[in-house]
């Protein structure tokens, strides 16, 4: 059988493109992100779809890219923009074709992490706690749903949760 995709979900900010390239360097494995397939199928940067098209566009967008990072021949590390768990078939294809792993921290983490970073649509304006709150609470269920374990992240660098992921991944 051929290996699973080792796939990371979690709200932003969590880290997984961190974690992820660190992963793929280290199964020597290629590393894919939903968002830059999103941004190179929209040509143009990820706040400037949800401005422009709007949220269901870029949802639509981003179903795309999960069905083709899934579809990816070799197993490869694919990083998930945080809400691409919310459509079913997202989860659908993830759970078939990778071994899911949630990286999770406190919102108050988060919103640390994210600093004044102002590329994510949904964060902006208003107090970036609450919004995460408010979506780690709304999420909880998905990343449930579709990972096969859930990682805390909360205090660890980069380094040591990759560690962790490479520990629990069954390929
Ligand atoms: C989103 C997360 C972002 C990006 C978009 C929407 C979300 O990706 O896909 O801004 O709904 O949580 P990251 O989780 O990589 O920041």
């Amino acid at each position: 059988m051929t290996a699973r995709h080792l796939v990371l979900v979690g709200l932003m900010g969590v880290g997984k493109t961190t974690v992820g390239r660190l992963c793929a360097t280290r199964l020597g494995r290629s590393f894919v992100d939903t968002d830059e397939l999103v941004v190179a199928a929209g040509g143009k940067a990820v706040s400037e779809i949800f401005e422009q098209d709007g949220e269901d566009a870029f949802r639509g967008l981003e179903r795309a890219a999960v069905a083709e990072a899934c579809a990816a021949p070799d197993p490869s590390v694919i990083a998930c923009g945080g809400g691409a768990v919310l459509d079913p078939d997202n989860r659908t294809a993830l759970r078939e074709t990778g071994f899911v792993v949630w990286l999770d921290a406190p919102a108050e983490a988060l919103a640390d992490r994210l600093g004044r970073d102002d590329s994510r649509p949904l964060l902006a304006g208003g107090d970036r706690t609450a919004t995460l709150t408010r979506l780690a609470d709304g999420r909880a269920a998905a990343y449930d749903a579709a990972a096969d374990v859930r990682i805390e992240t909360e205090g660890r660098p980069a380094a040591d949760v990759a560690d962790v992921v490479l520990e629990v991944y069954a390929p």
